[in-house]
């Protein structure tokens, strides 16, 4: 049992943040949050177990952990590998060719690195999608982070393959390392996965999966699909039968109003990637108005090598932001933006007991330090944390109950070897 005491614990957007409050954690979940008691020892259980192990929150906000809702986590062997580039010719020309000469154990390794950056950003749970997942799969139950993991399907000869992979890793993984991992199918996109979309919506109705898919992100493919079917990558997904089973779709950039009522007749959840728009040249998302069409928009960072980094609080800061650039000042507040980066993105991934502070809830918590200069005054703290708060300003972490990060210190991964093992692939991935 932990007793996570004192600071100030943030309880949703309709009750915002509260003093005075401890939760209890017992096993992987949240049983209680109750007014604190920090005149009284903690009871020790009738049964003489152990007492409970304190952890201090004073000086720090208590959150739940965010949720990336869309990244490629293994890209962190091409950070800053191609930049300044449109999205066709980034892929086609830099990022495709050098995935090609990753191995299986090139992907654990990046993943643990994107996992370290996350951890360290406060990021308790991430949607995944590329390739060799099982490796990502190695990699979260050895870390302790919880993510939900696409692999990533394009038309060409290896289809039927990876279908069968799909499978393969669904029947091992789904469900497993206490519930921490999700297997979702991911074709890549109308574009790149045009003859499967039907075949892979079809296996994941079959085996209860959702589907993670990247949608409408930049004109050219919006116009190239309109000149090919005289429909939008939106109603090809829903024509293809896609959208029968719970979907994930990343960027949802160019979109007629029709599209954003499909979006919201079928429930899609969209993973908004400020962030990589941007940085692509890929346009600005109407993020307002599919919240106001009451579509679910979560966060999410896109992978490393179109972002650079994976620090969840510096993205939806810039979400908020291109929200209320066009003389928009009142489009999404704070407190919208922490429950878009943490209970929407849980809900997009499929966790249905993730992303709140509440009993019965996953202990899926973060502690936050306000003790530094850009924290002072806190009159609100949904604002400093969202305006002004860094990554760096999260100590601690805690997923399914169990520590990864405590006062700055990881707690199940080896920093340094990742760090090394990470440099020294890169430079193979990279040597043409
Ligand atoms: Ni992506």
């Amino acid at each position: 049992m932990k007793v996570i005491r004192g600071g100030r614990v943030w309880l949703g957007a309709a009750e915002g943040f509260r003093e005075g409050l401890e939760i209890v954690v017992e096993g992987s979940r949240i049983t209680d949050v109750r007014p604190s008691q920090p005149d009284q020892p903690t009871p020790s259980q009738e049964t003489g177990a152990r007492e409970a192990e304190v952890i201090d929150a004073t000086g720090h906000l208590v959150l739940p952990g965010f949720v990336n809702a869309h990244t490629h986590a293994a890209m962190t062997l091409l950070r800053s590998y191609a930049d300044d580039m449109a999205l066709h010719p980034w892929l086609t020309e830099a990022i495709w060719p050098a995935e090609a000469r990753m191995t299986p154990e090139d992907i654990y390794w990046g993943s643990l690195l994107a996992i370290i950056e996350m951890i360290r950003g406060g990021t308790t749970a991430f949607a995944d999608m590329y390739f060799f997942e099982d490796q990502t799969a190695r990699a979260v139950a050895e870390s302790g982070i919880r993510a939900a993991l696409a692999p990533g399907l394009v038309d060409g000869e290896a289809f039927e393959a990876r279908l069968q992979t799909v499978r393969e890793l669904a029947a091992t993984w789904h469900g497993e390392a206490g519930g921490r991992i999700r297997i979702m199918v991911g074709p890549h996109a109308p574009y790149t996965a045009s003859q499967g979309l039907s075949r892979a919506a079809e296996l994941a109705g079959e085996l209860g999966l959702a589907i993670h898919i990247h949608l409408s992100e930049t004109r050219k493919e919006v116009e190239e699909s309109l000149a090919q079917h005289g429909l939008t990558p939106i109603q090809v997904a829903e024509r293809a039968g896609v959208f029968q089973v719970p979907t994930l779709a990343a960027h949802c950039v160019h979109v007629t109003d029709g599209d954003v009522e499909l979006l919201r007749e079928h429930r899609v959840k969209v993973a908004h990637n400020p962030t990589s728009n941007m940085k692509l040249g890929s346009g600005r998302a109407p993020v307002q108005k599919m919240l106001q069409a009451g579509v679910l928009v979560a966060i999410g960072t896109d992978g490393t090598a179109s972002n650079n980094d994976l620090d969840m609080l510096e993205e939806t800061r810039l979400a908020a932001f291109l929200a209320k650039m066009e003389e928009a000042p009142q489009a999404l507040p704070a407190a919208t933006c922490l429950e878009m980066m943490t209970v929407y993105g849980a809900e997009a991934l499929g966790f249905a007991d993730v992303g709140r502070i509440a009993p019965g809830y996953q202990a899926d918590l973060i502690l936050v330090d306000t003790s530094g200069p850009h924290w002072t005054p806190l009159f609100d703290p949904a604002a400093n944390l969202i305006y002004s708060g860094k990554g760096a300003d999260v100590k601690t972490v805690v997923v399914a109950g169990e520590l990864l990060m405590e006062r700055g210190e990881l707690k199940t991964v080896d920093e340094e070897r990742v760090l090394h093992e990470v440099r020294q692939r890169a430079q193979r991935i990279a040597r043409a």
